[in-house]
């Protein structure tokens, strides 16, 4: 098959995984109202035709915190992407650093910090969650640190577990989930030999150490519902920051009221994000909250964004409507089952080919001029 989109490698993805990974990494949460506007907003945004504006020499690199990016782009955390290709945050994280963009490895990996960042040329960024064991928290980000990572995603959309229905139709939880898994695994042998069987250990690699125990996948939802912590407030977010001295980015922002308490806790980005429409269903789509998100915190903080993204037209979009920069996590899941590190490389490119043809036919030459005007 021929793949020139992202839509194409959700089909192969389709294919490759057994249904219950398939569909881990496709749903949302209750009906998925949200995540199909996430998509359907994005795409109604318009862009302006202009014509003869020289725009030769086209510039996709941009900078955050001091750190070029060769696209406006960044491979945002994924839970479980070791499920998808054999040990599949290393070879995502590798891609991504191939190409020049950062990578933020999710808490909930297969592949332990450490791993990943042993096996990728580049500093890895890191997602942390809200939980309830601090010290579990505390070590993670001593781990951090001391693999290298310089700049940290702290995601607080998760104080509750979204109703994600099909995890339990597909049995990534629910009833009779291991041999319910065990059973559609049949159904994909390629998948079965070359992760099943040789992508292993297949524990969650960062938390496995201190449950004492081996975890797998049985684990993963019952962890996260254990360890979530629904109590949380901006005042215990304070000792993150006094811990975590490097950049910090709060993921999981929808309001501009809390993306100003961002700017006062000292947060130096975040992520317009409702988690790829995982959580809260009938939650605003990314592309509608975040004008006045961007309007709202103006220069104070880096805005990122994610939820919906599913071109290089689509970060086009979305940094003209004022995000600096997009996090990748559908587009790159399903890039990584379908061929793994070749795939999120070409995903990649495929990105920056239709950035350019955007930018060309905007009449844009630079990231930085990426701006409303260029909406129709
Ligand atoms: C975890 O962050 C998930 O969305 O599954």
């Amino acid at each position: 098959m021929i793949v020139s989109s992202t839509s194409d490698y959700r089909k192969v993805a389709q294919r490759k995984l057994p249904r219950f990974l398939f569909d881990y990494i496709d749903g949302g949460a209750n009906a998925e109202d949200t995540l199909q506007a996430n998509v359907a907003d994005l795409r109604a945004v318009n862009l302006k035709q202009r014509v003869l504006k020289n725009v030769c020499g086209l510039n996709l690199a941009t900078e955050w915190f001091g750190e070029r990016s060769a696209l406006p782009v960044i491979l945002g955390p994924v839970g479980l992407s070791g499920m998808f290709a054999r040990r599949g945050e290393v070879q995502a994280a590798r891609a991504a650093a191939t190409k020049g963009v950062p990578y933020v490895l999710s808490t909930l990996s297969i592949c332990s910090l450490e791993e990943v960042a042993a096996g990728c040329p580049s500093p890895i960024w890191f997602q942390l969650y809200v939980l309830k064991d601090r010290g579990f928290m505390q070590s993670m980000l001593e781990r951090a640190q001391n693999a290298g990572v310089n700049i940290l995603v702290f995601t607080v959309d998760l104080p509750v577990h979204g109703s994600r229905y099909r995890d339990a139709q597909s049995g990534l939880s629910g009833p009779f989930a291991g041999a319910r898994r065990m059973l559609q695994a049949m159904t994909k042998p390629g998948w079965t030999l070359n992760v099943g069987l040789r992508g292993r250990p297949h524990d969650l690699g960062n938390v496995s150490k201190y449950l004492g125990k081996a975890t797998g996948l049985q684990d993963y939802t019952g962890w996260l519902r254990k360890n979530i912590d629904p109590s949380i407030s901006w005042s215990d977010l304070e000792w993150i920051r006094d811990f975590w001295k490097g950049p910090l980015i709060l993921k999981g922002i929808l309001d501009p009221e809390d993306a100003r308490d961002a700017v006062r806790f000292g947060a130096n980005g975040i992520v317009v994000s409702n988690h790829g429409g995982r959580q809260l269903d009938g939650a605003l789509s990314t592309v509608k909250a975040l004008p006045p998100i961007a309007d709202a915190t103006g220069s104070d903080l880096e805005v990122f964004v994610d939820s919906g993204v599913r071109s290089g037209l689509d970060v086009v979009r979305m940094l003209a409507l004022g995000a600096k920069g997009v996090l990748l996590g559908r587009a790159a899941a399903y890039a990584l089952a379908a061929a793994g590190e070749a795939g999120v490389e070409n995903m990649l490119e495929l990105f920056a080919k239709d950035m350019r043809v955007a930018m060309t036919l905007t009449g844009v030459s630079s990231i930085a001029q990426i701006e409303r005007a260029i909406l129709a």
